[in-house]
């Protein structure tokens, strides 16, 4: 049975068009329900609903208090019978009551190395660290801001030329790729979080780390593709 998957948005949501197309291949582990948005006007929600798909903006306008748009989000969620939640840029930070309700079963993804980087501008503030390496990481959410155990992780290297702009453009193809293979582990349940950390299994240590080419932008996503049944 394909694992149901939301996915919540605030903007373009290219990463979710990843997930989407992803899940165009019959042998993908799950299938897209839905998509929300705390922005009425998310480009990503229109495009989700010229696909097709359910849609849905749950606004802080909307709502008297976080508590009270997170339980309408909780709602939506229960409604949309989500077995995994996909957090694509949404960039609002969930309460606790929300994380921990669905701790397990909501995964984000985030621009930088985690633990390095949290928060906003991640390819300035790499740029600024002198990195030579830079990437993007899916984790489980939990309470914190971009913390929560990491299921995977994807490098690619910081050019002599970049700035911010050249540095995200290569990121976020890193992403695209990162994300489908991340939400295929926890679909497959070969990646769950116990605790603090996240558990492997039927998973080399090639399937949770993309690595760049010596020189090239590109990650190398073979091994992790071979090990999915
Ligand atoms: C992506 O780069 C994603 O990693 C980042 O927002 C962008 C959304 O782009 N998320 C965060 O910074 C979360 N802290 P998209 O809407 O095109 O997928």
């Amino acid at each position: 049975m394909k694992k149901r998957v939301v996915i919540l948005i605030s903007g373009r949501g290219s990463n979710m068009g990843a997930l989407i197309e992803a899940a165009g291949d019959p042998a993908c582990p799950f299938v897209i329900v839905g998509v929300i948005s705390n922005k009425a006007d998310a480009k990503g929600l229109a495009a989700a609903s010229s696909l097709g798909l359910e849609t849905k903006a749950i606004t802080r306008d909307d709502y008297p208090s976080k508590t009270a748009l997170d339980e309408a989000l909780d709602a939506e969620l229960t409604r949309m019978r989500a077995d995994i939640v996909c957090l694509a840029g949404y960039m609002r930070l969930l309460t606790p009551a929300l994380t921990q309700k669905w701790a397990g079963r909501i995964i984000n993804i985030h621009p930088s190395l985690l633990p390095l980087f949290r928060g906003l501008d991640t390819h300035n503030k790499a740029l600024e660290a002198g990195m030579r390496i830079h990437g993007c990481s899916v984790h489980f959410v939990t309470e914190g801001m971009d913390e929560g155990p990491i299921v995977a992780q994807a490098a690619v290297p910081v050019m002599p030329d970049d700035n911010a702009d050249t540095l995200e453009a290569r990121v976020l193809r890193a992403e695209h790729r990162l994300y489908p293979l991340a939400v295929t582990l926890v679909a497959l349940g070969k990646a769950r979080m116990e605790g603090s950390r996240v558990v492997l299994s039927g998973v080399g240590a090639e399937g949770v780390l993309l690595s760049p080419g010596a020189a090239s932008d590109e990650v190398d996503i073979e091994s992790l593709a071979r090990m999915t049944p």
